[in-house]
């Protein structure tokens, strides 16, 4: 793996390696030294423009346990608020000798520019653009799906029959969006639930069923509900009335939650707001993956950044025959 820029370009075997690396590497975390050496030597850049907690310290936790160096630069009080472009800042880390960096970028395709444009050798891996993709975070939520169903025989498995409702502000996620490619690619039902203000116009090309109503989602008793947060940040105009209008229609509030079957598990990627989209009920309850999803996290980002810069890259092969 040169890059890993998406979820849509993702085939099932791909998705499938990842996590079961991504297992490998979960299985190590559970021990009382943490640190691989794998990736002793390289240097990893945390190249993040737009805000960022736990994504950020997910990828740095990630590669300081396969003892990469890490290297955080955040566009806040770098060159880049004096007006630096991402070229030169890109030719900035490539003669600091980056071997892989990790972008989150306001941007959608960033990422993809940063890894094409031939300013840098070194593997991207996208942390977020605009409001196109986020890959590791689909892995990750992939990942946790796939442990809460097959525990730990999930190795070699895909999702194939899981039914996936993901609520809220599609529009505007990249969360979503890498959810719903990386999702079908696994097999699973993917159905969006939104007010139609919050749907993309290009919905109905995407694998996924729509839904405008959620207590007509929730009664279908889904494996899994996954609830956005409302990307006020990214939103110009009003797309609904208020927000106690919105929790009403669209939040998962304590009667949702009660009529939610029994083994529905309840996921949010992140960072929640309480009582809008998921109420405390539903966020502290055993069957919400909140907390593993952020432990996923890490097992995830140390599978992507082993397979960019130690997997297949190891041995004899050069930069020229890759
Ligand atoms: C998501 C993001 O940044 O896209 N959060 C995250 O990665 N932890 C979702 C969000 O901000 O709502």
């Amino acid at each position: 793996m040169r890059h890993l820029l998406d979820t849509r370009t993702l085939s099932r075997d791909d998705a499938i390696r990842i996590l079961d690396v991504a297992e490998d590497m979960a299985d190590t975390q559970g021990r009382e030294v943490k640190k691989l050496p794998t990736l002793r030597g390289r240097t990893v850049v945390n190249l993040f423009f737009e805000d960022s907690t736990r994504t950020r310290i997910s990828f740095e936790a990630a590669a300081k346990r396969l003892s990469a160096d890490v290297i955080n630069f955040s566009a806040k009080g770098s060159s880049v608020s004096k007006g630096e472009s991402l070229q030169d800042t890109a030719q900035t880390l490539q003669a600091m000798g980056a071997d892989a960096v990790v972008i989150r970028h306001g941007a959608s395709g960033a990422p993809r520019t940063l890894a094409t444009s031939g300013w840098i050798d070194a593997g991207v891996v996208n942390a977020g653009d605009g409001t196109h993709e986020h890959p590791t975070q689909a892995l990750l939520d992939a990942f946790t799906m796939r442990r809460r169903r097959y525990g730990s025989a999930s190795r070699g498995r895909d999702l194939a029959g899981f039914r996936v409702a993901i609520v809220g502000d599609i529009l505007h996620s990249r969360v979503a969006r890498s959810n719903v490619w990386l999702l079908s690619a696994l097999g699973a039902e993917v159905t969006l639930v939104a007010p139609p203000t919050l749907v993309p116009q290009d919905v109905s090309q995407w694998p996924a069923r729509v839904r405008f109503d959620l207590d007509e989602a929730i009664a279908e008793g889904p494996d899994a509900i996954m609830m956005l947060r409302i990307q006020t940040e990214r939103m110009s105009g009003s797309f609904f009335p208020s927000e106690r209008e919105y929790a009403r229609l669209w939040g998962l509030d304590p009667v949702r939650f009660e009529a939610l079957s029994g083994d529905t598990i309840v996921m949010h990627p992140g960072p929640m707001n309480r009582g809008l989209e998921i109420c405390a009920e539903a966020a502290d309850s055993p069957r919400a993956t909140v907390r593993e999803q952020v432990a996923s996290g890490v097992s995830v980002r140390m599978a992507v950044l082993y397979l960019l810069l130690a997997g297949e890259r190891a041995g004899t092969d050069t930069k020229e025959s890759r």
